[in-house]
């Protein structure tokens, strides 16, 4: 049998359909799954195609054209402890005997980078390429055109670029996808992709909370999601959800979303954001909130047993149905500018800090399409990076600053009128606060800065005197 293009190791849903996709575009493929079971069943359903499975890593690896490209799709677990190992390193280390040098292997799943980093270090020290990449868009992305996000070598991207151009999501003809950097930067803009996708989400949940709250029925916000998905709020997380609107609980005629419990799963992707925003010193409170709103619904046992406990207001939402549904699409849209500001600050200091030299311009253009928060609003990001390539801050673009001053109004109106009702609104409301903070000439911070000093001499700096110059005041010797 003639040698495969590709070879791809990980047959759960996204390997499938990955395989597929590259299939479909004139590659032939070996694919290996440890189980061997789920090999023979995929290969025995697509017998038609230029499929072959092998049982043994050793014939797969045998059966790819040199040189190799095989790309992992393997659930990771290690996290930002660098000591960490998970099962994609027992892959490699397995693959690693079997190789030549010049193969690539390429790690496609939500990998913390610092582990791609380590691995790429180790396998280019053997001879061989490394990427990792962010791949996105779920299980039709991957069948039909995903957002992909590599990260390694120059040589190692120019090997799989046409394959990755081939089977990616096309926005107008144009690939979502392109070399992010080296090292981990791929990883490290898919993971901040799902902080962002996190806080997309949070807020979308806290517009809908505040419809059920005003008695809009779920059928009413099937037609606004469906409405809102016309204009400037496009996206495929507003379309979903418009249709999740419409879906009835087969047992009891219901909304289904009313028959879903109210805990949210997490992998991963969303912690490690925060995690990381943390370290670097950014601040991402909207994609922060959106993780903590995840963890306090998984805290349910602790929710049912305090909600008889407290108190609240008796939620009272008297504006007109279509003022509201305009003011909640207007706190919605300037939350969600805030959101990717912050991610894309994240993504810009820590590239910096990496020396990744990651064009925030082109990282905005292949999330147009395929991933998961493709959205029409990329493309006036991608604007803002042309217009500017050293933007300091998406708000600072004109065209999102006039919609943060045109919106702004309407946003503290939501968020007043969340407090008021005692409905939890804590991505909106972190999204407002970030952008009153950074629109302050004046922070209270020269309060905390006198505390530091009372308590232990960590000195100040004066409005009268240049940065940079420390005093200290002998604060109980002054009181007296
Ligand atoms: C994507 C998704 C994908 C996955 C998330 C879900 O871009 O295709 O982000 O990577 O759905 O990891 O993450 P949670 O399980 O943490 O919500």
């Amino acid at each position: 049998m003639s040698k495969s293009d590709f070879g791809l190791i990980g047959l759960a849903v996204m390997g499938q359909n990955l395989v597929l996709n590259v299939e479909s575009r004139g590659y032939s493929v070996s694919v290996f799954n440890r189980t061997t079971s789920v090999t023979d069943e995929f290969v025995a359903a697509h017998s038609d195609k230029k499929i072959q499975g092998f049982a043994s890593l050793a014939d797969f690896v045998a059966s790819i054209e040199r040189p190799r490209k095989i790309m992992m799709l393997v659930k990771s677990k290690a996290g930002a402890d660098p000591s960490e190992r998970d099962a994609v390193d027992a892959v490699i280390e397995s693959l690693v005997p079997l190789l030549e040098p010049g193969d690539l292997v390429i790690d496609g799943g939500n990998t913390y980078f610092i582990h791609t980093e380590r691995r790429a270090k180790e396998l280019e020290a053997k001879g061989f390429l490394y990427i990792g990449t962010g791949v996105s868009g779920g299980e039709e992305g991957a069948r039909k055109g995903p957002s992909i996000m590599p990260g390694g070598s120059e040589q190692a991207w120019k090997m799989i670029q046409p394959i990755f151009e081939a089977i990616s999501a096309k926005v107008n003809g144009d690939p979502c996808v392109t070399h992010i950097g080296k090292g981990g930067a791929g990883n490290y803009v898919k993971m901040v992709h799902n902080g962002i996708e996190y806080g997309d989400m949070q807020l979308i949940c806290e517009a809908y909370q505040i419809f059920k709250t005003a008695g809009i029925t779920t059928d009413e916000m099937a037609q606004i999601f469906d409405q809102w998905n016309q204009g400037e709020l496009e996206s495929y997380l507003i379309q979903i959800t418009s249709k999740i609107f419409t879906i009835k609980d087969e047992i009891t005629g219901q909304p289904l979303v009313e028959q879903i419990l109210d805990r949210a799963g997490q992998k991963g992707t969303g912690r490690w954001t925060v995690q990381s925003a943390a370290e670097n010193a950014v601040v991402i409170s909207t994609i922060n909130a959106a993780v903590e709103a995840r963890i306090l619904s998984s805290m349910r046992d602790q929710r049912l047993v305090a909600a008889p406990q407290f108190s609240g207001p008796e939620p009272k939402i008297d504006l007109p149905k279509d003022v509201l549904v305009q003011k909640v699409h207007d706190a919605l849209y300037a939350s969600k500018i805030i959101s990717y500001a912050q991610g894309l600050d994240l993504i810009k200091k820590v590239g910096e800090a990496h020396g990744w030299d990651l064009k925030l311009g082109s990282i905005a253009r292949i999330w147009r399409g395929g991933c998961i928060i493709r959205a029409r609003f990329l493309n006036r990001i991608t604007e803002a990076y042309e217009r500017n390539s050293d933007l300091v801050n998406l708000m600072l673009d004109p065209f999102f600053k006039d919609i943060l001053n045109k919106n702004q109004e309407s946003w503290r109106e939501i968020v007043s009128l969340g407090v008021l009702n005692g409905i939890p609104m804590p991505a909106f409301s972190a999204s407002l606060g970030y952008y009153d903070s950074y629109r302050s000439a004046r922070l209270p911070a020269n309060l905390l800065q006198a505390q530091r000093d009372f308590f232990g001499a960590h000195t100040y700096e004066r409005l009268d005197r240049p940065e940079g110059e420390f005093f200290h005041t002998e604060w109980p010797e002054v009181i007296g």
